[in-house]
Formats: structure tokens, C-alpha cells, sequence
């Protein structure tokens, strides 16, 4: 969804820009960040959830300063779960007050930042975070805002390292067996805590609206229940992120207006149905927003023809920038950009530089038949866990990422250098 052309001697460009200068300047790999794109997106979730509700932006997918000024400009609120992402967020700005904080295991070190720096929430992910909380809260003389991530039995079609919501994995407190009823109600009975809701999240990379759906549906029963019980009716639910993007043509993913429109019909009309004010609703989407938005950049160094097989394509980089192939299964595309071909297409299979065989890019592919080294070759959809989960695996240099506005690109998170990694060896 980049604006994407090709200039007159056949070199893709990029919002106007030769991918050949773009490799020429910042060098390859390197992942490529559509700013314009990115606040577009951000605009199409805070339309699509209007102002009764909120969009808390995921860090996970990646974040720097500058995404954070982006969504601050954009009116986007963010979701945070680490210290190191919590700094991130505090040091570009974002008010305290729009960070939500997540995590199944945040040390006490943890807690004690985000509540000394006023987080909008805390979201609690078990009984000892509960009271761990609210002593801390305590110690510090403040009530803290929190939600209760609740499980809610759902089995999200997705692949099973990313799918959180059956009961067999290790986020949240279980709807099953009253586990999530009894930590409403110790946290309702804690100084420290101010309830203010209940979360749920069913996994990542889902195209199929009915287990969001089941979700709103089990978490408004949940508040029905709660005011049952103690005759408060919590003003808030979060109903996670989740939402699938396109990798490849197969995939057809779904708009933010379509979730926001089905998720608020489902969640009102439970809330009429159980006789409840309808609760102000918030989500989180990461990938939805910052995948499509950055293509990763390499250049060719081997191009080596197994008979009968398919052709292996190594690239200067590799698992290190994009971990997801080998972890996921995950299923990407690729193009030829510095130039145009005639040539016939070959089976291909992109693979990295690293010392051992899973280090696969994208696992099939076609790629013109004069492909050869020094080609800058392109995997589109890379801006959501690629440079998050980057590593420094054999030593690498985890790539920059450039953003591109207006014919113009700057470097918004630099490319590591051997320097880096150096200062970190003390030994
Ligand atoms: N909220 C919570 C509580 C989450 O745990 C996550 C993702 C999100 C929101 C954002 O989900 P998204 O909208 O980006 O799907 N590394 C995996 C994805 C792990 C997602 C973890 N949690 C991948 O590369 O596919």
C-alpha cells in the first residue's frame, strides 16, 4: 500500500523515490516505513471506533520515538508491555495517562515505573499480579486503574503460538470455573485498585470475526454477572487486537470499520439484553496497523539452482530481520525491484545468511530467471514483528528502518553497527 511506481529505466520506486538510491543510501537490509500510510491506518481505527471508544496502538508490533509521536498526533492511545517499552513511550511523550501495561510476569521494578508514572491501566494477568499491584499502588499512596485479563475459551483459528484464548496457555485469569468472577472480586475489595474493566485478547493474525464475536459476548456476561454480584457495573472493556493482515493474495483481511461495527452491535446488544449501560469499548490493534505499512529491502548475494528442486536465494540478511517464516510457518511474498525482466519465472526460495537451514525468508516464491547477485529483491508487509523480534543471531546488525514521506526518507531507528555490539561485550 505504499505508492508504489516504476521509473523509466524500470526501478521500482517508493512514494518517488529509486529503491536503487533508497539501497545506495541506507544500505540493505533495511526495512522501509510508509509514514503517510501509517497515520492513514491510525485514522481508519480512531473513525471506525469514533469517540466512545479508544485505539490503544500495540508496541509489541514495533515502536520507536517517532511511532509514538505519530500516534499522539494521530490520537491514538498505546499499549505497552515492558519497561523498555514503557521508556520508549515516556521518553517521546506520550501522555501517561493513554499508556495501557501488559504482561503475564511484569517484575515489581516494572509495576512500581509505570504506576509512579501514572499509566491509564495496568492490565492484571493473575491473582499474584492482583495483589502485587495494588501493594505497590498502596506503598505509593495511589489508586491505580486497572483491567482484569480475562480467558475467554476461545479457540482463535490461528497458529498455536499465537492464539491466547483456550484455556491450555499461560495469559489471563480463566471465565471457567468462576476463576475470573473470584479475582473481580478480590480486586474489588484492594485499596490500591480501581477496577475499571475487563480485557480480553484471542490471538493474533485472525481473519474470522466470530471469535471476536464470542469474546465481546463472554465479557459483557462477565460485567452482567459482576453487577449482579456486587452492584457495580465496571464502564469499560478491551477487546484486545488481533486482526489479520494480507502477507500474500490469499489472504483477505478485514477493515477496522467491520470489526468496530461488529463488535459494537454485539456488545450493545448484550448490554441491552442483560439490562447494562453499555461500557465504553477499546482495542488494540498492532499488526493491523504497522504491518502493511514497511517492506524489507535486500540485495541478492547467491543465487544457487538445486536440479529438480527450486533455486536458493540468499540475501544479506535472513532470520536476524525476519524471524517470523521460521517460527510461524509464516507465508510472505517477494519481487525483483532495482530492474525489470522479461525472464521466465523460477521456484525460489529466499533464504538468509545465517548458520543453519531454517533461516528462510520466504519459503516459496517466483522470481525472474536472470536473477543474480547485486538484484535488490523486496518482501512486502514486514513493518509488524520483523524488526521487533530482530536478533543479533551470528552477530548480526539489526537493520534501521527509514521512513518514506513526501519523496523523502529518514532514518528513524538506526542501523546497529559492530561498535554496538562491542560496547555490550565487557568481558
Ligand atoms: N493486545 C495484546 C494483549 C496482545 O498480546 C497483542 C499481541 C496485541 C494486542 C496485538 O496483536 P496484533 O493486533 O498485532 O495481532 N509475534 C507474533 C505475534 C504475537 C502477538 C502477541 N500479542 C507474530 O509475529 O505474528
Amino acid at each position: 500500500s505504499q505508492t508504489v511506481g516504476r521509473s523509466a529505466d524500470g526501478v521500482v520506486t517508493v512514494g518517488g523515490i529509486e529503491v536503487t538510491r533508497l539501497a545506495e543510501e541506507f544500505g540493505t537490509p533495511a526495512y522501509f516505513l510508509d509514514e503517510a500510510d501509517f497515520r492513514a491506518r491510525c485514522h481508519a481505527w480512531r473513525g471506525a471506533f469514533g469517540s466512545d471508544a479508544d485505539v490503544f496502538y500495540a508496541g509489541k508490533a514495533f515502536l520507536s520515538r517517532a511511532v509514538v509521536r505519530w500516534l499522539h498526533e494521530e490520537g491514538l492511545n498505546l499499549d505497552v508491555c515492558s519497561g523498555g517499552e514503557l521508556a520508549t513511550a515516556l521518553a517521546a511523550g506520550m501522555p501517561a495517562d493513554r499508556i495501557a501495561f501488559h504482561g503475564n510476569n511484569k517484575t515489581e521494578d516494572e509495576i512500581e515505573r509505570a504506576v509512579e508514572a501514572g499509566v491509564g491501566r495496568i492490565v492484571l494477568d493473575s491473582f499474584q499480579e492482583i495483589a502485587r499491584v495494588a501493594h505497590i499502588a498502596e506503598r505509593l499512596g495511589v489508586r491505580q486503574r486497572v483491567q482484569i485479563r480475562v480467558t475467554v475459551g476461545v479457540e482463535a483459528h490461528t497458529h498455536e503460538f499465537i492464539a491466547t484464548a483456550h484455556e491450555d496457555q499461560k495469559f489471563g485469569i480463566a471465565l471457567a470455573g468462576g476463576q475470573a468472577a473470584e479475582a473481580v472480586r478480590r480486586a474489588l475489595q484492594l485499596d490500591g485498585l480501581e477496577l475499571i474493566g475487563v480485557h480480553s485478547h484471542i490471538g493474533s493474525q485472525i481473519f474470522d470475526m466470530a471469535g471476536f464475536e464470542v469474546s465481546a459476548r463472554r465479557v459483557v456476561q462477565l460485567l452482567a454477572e459482576i453487577r449482579d454480584e456486587h452492584g457495580v457495573e465496571l464502564p469499560e472493556i478491551d477487546l484486545g487486537g488481533g486482526l489479520g493482515i494480507a502477507y500474500t493474495s490469499e489472504d483477505d483481511p478485514r477493515e477496522p470499520h467491520e470489526i468496530a461495527k461488529a463488535l459494537g452491535e454485539i456488545v450493545t446488544r448484550e448490554c441491552e439484553a442483560a439490562d447494562l449501560r453499555t461500557p465504553r469499548i477499546s482495542v488494540e490493534p498492532g499488526r493491523a496497523i504497522v504491518g502493511p505499512t514497511a517492506f524489507t529491502l535486500y540485495e541478492v548475494g547467491t543465487v544457487k539452482p538445486l536440479e529438480g528442486l527450486r533455486t536458493y536465494v540468499s540475501v544479506d540478511g535472513g532470520m536476524s530481520d525476519n524471524i517470523r517464516t521460521a517460527l510461524y510457518d509464516a507465508e510472505y511474498s517477494v519481487a525483483l525491484v532495482s530492474r525489470e525482466s522479461d525472464a521466465e519465472p523460477m521456484l525460489v526460495r529466499v533464504v538468509g545468511k545465517h548458520c543453519e537451514s531454517g533461516d528462510i525468508v520466504v519459503k516459496d516464491a517466483f522470481l525472474p530467471a536472470d536473477l543474480a547477485p547485486g538484484d535488490l529483491i523486496a518482501v512486502p508487509a514486514t513493518g509488524a514483528y520483523c524488526r521487533s523480534m530482530a536478533s543479533n543471531y551470528n552477530h548480526a546488525l539489526r537493520p534501521p528502518v527509514v521512513a518514506v514521506r513526501d519523496g523523502e526518507a529518514r532514518v528513524i531507528v538506526r542501523r546497529e553497527t559492530e561498535e554496538d555490539l562491542l560496547r555490550l561485550d565487557v568481558g
